[in-house]
């Protein structure tokens, strides 16, 4: 059942704190107006930011550790105590990204405890995280089928084939109505990648599993008309036949084009899915484009790349070293080490900004697809430079001359920002920023996804549930649908 948090009631009444929320003036600031690898640049991100809390975050602090304590109550949320003067705007965006995104905690079900677990042979290959998303999607995804009496699942973005495999190979896993147990299904499991279907159909040749309760196909969906004669066939003739479409971390688009699938597809009668990679969502107008519900369209909900970002962040995991405690010296100064690197690496890739707007060099996209660079790239900027602007094929039409005066440039940027913590605190102040917002982003998604399924009148009944623990996957929310 959807959760809603204190003290929201109807899903309607939620949207519109949601959008009032992401349309206010603090988060276009915080999202549209400035990022933290603009540190450098002439945008001069810092400076956006309200006057008080520059001066919040600036005053008193002496070393990287006293801004660390500030930075560390807000990512907590503001939960921090003897943070004397911050700001009350700041405080109240605090308690806001604290009680305004959807709850997250999974509530153990009683009859879990006997919940069977997945045999070995459905096993292989997974890791404890995706054993835990793959046996409670199997549950929900088992609960629809077996009432609705469907034998047959498509599954978008298969990838590996963990879940595919497992609704094929098991039947339910809760114990307390044994007389009627949900049976396997039979898959049809796409996927846009060869390799993963390649692995998928390794996997599930294994002698005790039975790969004919599973047909690959690759194929890139591309909107809600992909796969429909393909899905049809496989369906076969009976038009009786019906089935369920599902996707488990349906990466950005993917989820929508499921929804898209689902909706288009008279035969498919049941949606249950999980999105994730909030960043490939499609913007625009047209079919499947953020915000997809009549809701948060008319409530004018449009936000930048940075945001949808933000709506990727796993809360638990900002504090540098979180959840490990140190074991010996050794163990503390290869941490240590680490986050050096991890910190001049970051530094880099912010005097990078400046250096791309060189004018010997080609226009960049805004989102720049550079990936991780090899170590061997630090410790001066001269080499990160070299190494970025290869890899990003910026350097092919230049001279000897011409690269010599942009990594000269390199070498100014350098000089003039030099490493120094008092950068690196703004530029991670900013980050921080930006990420608190996750939840609210995060929240506005599910809910317009949740939206739109209800607006649909071929829809019976949408429900949108926490399906495992956030601590040990954050891409939890679990959407579910049926058709009359
Ligand atoms: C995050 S993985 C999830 C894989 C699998 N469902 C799981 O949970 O283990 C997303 C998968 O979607 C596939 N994918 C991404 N975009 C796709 C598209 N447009 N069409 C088909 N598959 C796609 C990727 O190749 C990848 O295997």
């Amino acid at each position: 059942m959807l959760l809603l948090p204190q003290p929201y009631t109807s899903p309607r009444e939620y949207a519109q704190a949601l959008a009032s929320a992401v349309n206010s003036p603090i988060f276009k600031t915080l999202t549209v107006e400035i990022h933290h690898l603009d540190l450098f640049t002439s945008l001069k991100p810092w400076e956006k930011l309200p006057l008080d809390w520059q001066a919040w975050f600036d005053e008193e602090c002496e070393s990287l550790q006293e801004l660390e304590g500030k930075m560390r109550d807000v990512r907590s949320l503001g939960r921090g105590s003897g943070l004397i003067g911050r700001p009350d705007s700041l405080t109240e965006l605090l308690e806001l990204c604290r009680t305004l995104p959807l709850p997250r905690e999974y509530v153990r079900k009683k009859e879990e405890e006997e919940s069977s677990p997945l045999p070995k042979s459905v096993l292989v290959g997974m890791s404890g995280k995706k054993e835990l998303e793959v046996r409670r999607f199997r549950d929900i995804a088992f609960e629809l089928s077996s009432r609705r009496g469907l034998r047959k699942a498509v599954d978008i973005g298969a990838g590996q084939g963990y879940l595919s495999r497992t609704l094929s190979l098991t039947t339910s896993s809760s114990q307390t109505q044994p007389s009627s147990p949900a049976s396997s299904l039979q898959l049809l499991a796409i996927d846009a990648s060869s390799t993963q279907i390649l692995g998928s159909q390794t996997f599930g040749s294994k002698p005790s599993s039975s790969p004919s309760a599973i047909t690959y196909l690759v194929q890139k969906i591309e909107g809600a008309h992909s796969a429909s004669k393909e899905i049809e066939t496989w369906l076969g003739p009976n038009e009786e036949e019906e089935g369920l479409i599902i996707g488990l971390h349906a990466c950005g688009k993917l989820t929508d084009d499921t929804i898209g699938m689902f909706l288009r597809n008279g035969r498919l009668k049941g949606l249950v899915v999980v999105g994730c990679c909030y960043h490939h969502l499609r913007s625009g107008t047209g079919e499947g484009c953020f915000p997809t519900s009549k809701v948060f369209k008319d409530l004018g909900v449009e936000w930048s790349s940075t945001a949808q970002m933000a709506g990727v962040q796993n809360v638990t995991s900002w504090e540098e070293g979180a959840g490990s405690e140190p074991t010996s010296e050794e163990v503390v100064r290869r941490r240590e080490e680490r986050r050096k690197g991890a910190r001049l690496r970051t530094h880099h890739r912010r005097l990078l900004t400046p250096l791309l707007s060189h004018p010997f060099l080609p226009p960049t996209p805004h989102v720049l697809p550079l990936g991780s660079l090899p170590s061997s790239s630090s410790p001066t900027f001269r080499s990160y430079a070299l190494s970025a602007l290869t890899k990003l094929n910026l350097l092919a039409s230049l001279s000897t001359d011409q690269t010599e005066t942009v990594l000269l440039e390199a070498d100014r940027l350098e000089e003039e920002f030099a490493e120094d913590w008092r950068w690196e605190g703004k530029g991670r102040v900013i980050e921080n920023l930006v990420k608190i917002l996750g939840g609210l982003v995060e929240s506005t998604i599910a809910m317009d996804r949740y939206l739109f399924l209800k607006e649909q009148e071929e829809v019976k009944k949408v429900d949108l549930v926490v399906g495992w623990e956030y601590e040990v996957s954050p891409r939890n929310l679990v959407l579910v649908a049926e058709k009359w």
